[in-house]
């Protein structure tokens, strides 16, 4: 038996749909920011994640899946796809494009890491990048959409729901500083952990030396009394960064978005800088973040790129976004409103000249015009209608159409509503009537 490798998995339906639903939604809040679909390659150069999501992180690390080319090329499948969007900005000089660029995108990643609840090996995400522009207006634009495509498949913000973690998200933010406050900071926590480090876990040791901020984003419960006592970022920023944190901030309050301020929030990857924003929902256990983002002014400028591209983004986990959604009930339901039962014989299925009238209440074109008007029609694979209303009971059927010799001769449809069983006539000449009908939940 050939199996789905460990940490992929398949998604049938009806989970699918909970996944079309949040893709649906993206797509639609995407829209109203004026965000524009970008699809890149699932493998790239390796060395494109090297440098852009930077060499000491455990992603590049440990966790790419990278293979050698039949040319010797290595080539990686995406870990992410932040640094897919910029190298294709860049190779396709987009800075010239008008006005900030808004590009989003969803699509599997591949991380090697140790498969658990919400977190795989084959995952997906739903992202979106707003380049060009420096200014912290933006990085609160991509927060409140973020923020609004989480309350439109149905989550809601904790303070909406007492309080209560299993029901509700929290938005935290943070600021890494820049390329000048930044490495003051971070000689400070070198500094600090040259004490304390040995007490930590074996990775953190390692981080304490290779890239001393990770062991900020260390989970181990063991090791946050110490990281509480490490320096914070906040106490470090430049003037430049102060203010660009203050504007975010404001700006996050008078869009009536919440926040909490997370100094120990720095993220996996190496290209942020500045604004840093993650989302927990307290329905996905360990695996609590739904969402990570930031901005990465000096991406661009690492991957090769003589021209500034300074932005922000976010990548949303899907598969713990429809977890989320799946588990607070806020998935939607959908059924299949006619189940229709043609119960002509063979004669009449292989019929191919007609007289006039004679088509009428024919059933692929019964079905056509309902599919048309947006309902969801079966068409019974069998001609009989004891086990044409079986199967319509068993696939959760709303109505059952049936169409049948007296059918035909009166010209009227039979419909029955599978919950009640009442049984009505409609006839043919009142199409309308029978949407109508439909169209009443
Ligand atoms: P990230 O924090 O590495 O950021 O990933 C974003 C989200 O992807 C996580 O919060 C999580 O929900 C989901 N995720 C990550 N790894 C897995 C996994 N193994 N299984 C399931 N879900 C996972 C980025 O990827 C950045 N590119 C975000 C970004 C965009 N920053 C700026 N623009």
């Amino acid at each position: 038996m050939i199996k789905a490798i460990k940490g992929t998995r398949d998604i049938l339906p009806p989970s699918s749909a909970v996944w079309n639903h949040v893709e649906r939604v993206a797509r639609e809040v995407f829209r109203t920011f004026n965000y524009h679909e970008i699809r890149t390659p699932i493998f790239e150069e390796t060395a494109l994640f090297a440098r852009g999501v930077g060499e000491d992180t455990d992603i590049v690390g440990k966790e790419m899946y990278t293979w050698e080319d039949r040319d010797k090329t290595s080539l990686t499948l995406r870990p992410e796809n932040t640094a897919s969007v910029m190298r294709a900005y860049i190779e396709h000089r987009l800075d010239q494009v008008v006005g900030v660029k808004k590009y989003y995108y969803m699509g599997p990643m591949f991380r090697r890491e140790r498969p658990q609840k919400g977190r795989y090996r084959q995952f997906y995400q739903i992202g979106a990048e707003a380049i060009g522009s420096e200014s912290p207006i933006v990085d609160a634009e991509v927060i409140e959409m973020v923020v609004e495509i989480l309350k439109q498949v149905g989550l809601k913000p904790v303070e909406d729901v007492a309080g209560d973690d299993k029901e509700g998200f929290r938005l935290l933010i943070n600021s890494v500083g820049c390329a000048s406050c930044r490495p003051i900071f971070v000689a400070a926590l070198k500094e600090k952990l040259r004490d304390v480090a040995a007490t930590m876990c074996a990775d953190c040791q390692r981080r304490a030396v290779t890239n001393p901020l990770r062991v900020l984003d260390c989970k181990i419960p063991e090791d946050q009394p110490i990281i509480e006592t490490l320096p914070s970022i906040l106490d470090y920023l430049c003037r430049e960064c102060n203010i660009h944190r203050n504007v975010v901030e404001t700006q996050l309050w008078n869009r009536n978005i919440v926040y909490e301020v997370r100094p120990r929030l720095v993220r996996g990857l190496d290209y942020y800088m500045r604004t840093t924003f993650e989302v927990t929902h307290g329905s996905l256990g360990a695996q609590s973040a739904v969402l990570g983002g930031g901005r990465y002014d000096g991406l661009a400028e690492s991957l090769g790129s003589r021209v500034p591209a300074p932005g922000i983004g976010f990548s949303i986990g899907e598969d713990r976004l429809v977890m989320s959604v799946s588990q607070t009930g806020g998935e939607p339901v959908y059924e299949m409103d006619v189940f229709l039962i043609d119960m002509r014989d063979l004669a009449y299925v292989r019929k191919v000249s007609w007289e006039p009238g004679e088509r009428d209440g024919y059933g692929p074109e019964v079905a056509a015009r309902l599919r048309s008007c947006g309902f969801a029609v079966e068409c019974s694979p069998d001609s009989r209608l004891k086990r044409g209303l079986e199967l319509a009971s068993k696939q959760g059927a709303r109505f059952a159409l049936i169409l049948g010799e007296n059918e035909i001769n009166e010209k009227q449809y039979l419909v029955k509503n599978m919950k009640t069983s009442i049984q009505v006539k409609i006839p043919f000449a009142s199409f309308d009537d029978l949407v109508d009908l439909f169209k009443r939940k």
